[in-house]
């Protein structure tokens, strides 16, 4: 069974999704440890009702990014965690998580990379007003949103569609194409 790690900043709704489908037998994995940058943050009361331990810290009381990746890398040995699985966690991931984890950390971007990388990429598809945006599921790499695509999904902006519409849209794919990926990139790695 790999060990995953999952990285949140806010709401969690993609961990939810992957600790569902695990618990629904889709996914052969196991969420060991979910990692959240934001205190306070929803996702960790959607750990706890999983059972699944939360690692909350501070960035700011660190002196430097390579500090507080340097703990968190600790713990992710200790629990023996195979894959870092990015679902929300707003922040680049620096050099001592990438060599760490080379090759097996993953994001998911709301939009269809390479258009709208970076923040509120649903807002800036919105407006750009172009009728197709989508998900990306992507290796990470020191860059912003810019490692290879492992697979992306489409979703059609609709005449009338606001921009919460199309976060609902968005979220609805993420959270069907997350697990799925995830699911083909293990038993991917696991042929090897
Ligand atoms: C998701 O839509 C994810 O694609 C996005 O944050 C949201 C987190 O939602 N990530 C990024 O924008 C990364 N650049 P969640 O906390 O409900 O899973």
């Amino acid at each position: 069974m790999k060990k995953l790690a999952v990285f949140a900043s806010g709401s969690g709704s993609n961990f939810e999704a992957i600790a569902a489908a695990i618990e629904r037998g889709q996914l052969e994995a196991e969420v060991v440890l979910v990692v959240c940058d934001r205190p306070g943050a929803k996702v960790e009361k959607r750990a706890e009702r999983f059972g699944i331990p939360v690692l909350s810290f501070y960035p700011k009381s660190y002196d430097s990014k390579a500090d507080f990746e340097n703990f968190i890398l600790q713990q992710l040995n200790d629990a023996g965690v195979e894959w870092i699985v990015l679902a929300g966690y707003m922040r680049l991931i620096g050099p001592t998580l990438l060599q760490g984890f080379g090759g097996r950390i993953i994001n998911i971007h709301p939009s269809l990379l390479p258009s709208f990388p970076g923040k509120d990429a649903i807002g800036q598809a919105f407006e750009a007003g172009v009728k197709i945006t989508g998900v990306t599921v992507h290796f990470v790499d020191e860059g912003m949103d810019t490692g290879k695509i492992i697979d992306q999904d489409s979703v059609r902006i609709d005449e009338g569609d606001t921009k919460e519409d199309l976060a609902n849209k968005i979220q609805a794919v993420e959270h069907l194409l997350y697990p799925a990926v995830i699911r083909s990139l293990l038993q991917e790695k696991n042929k090897r």
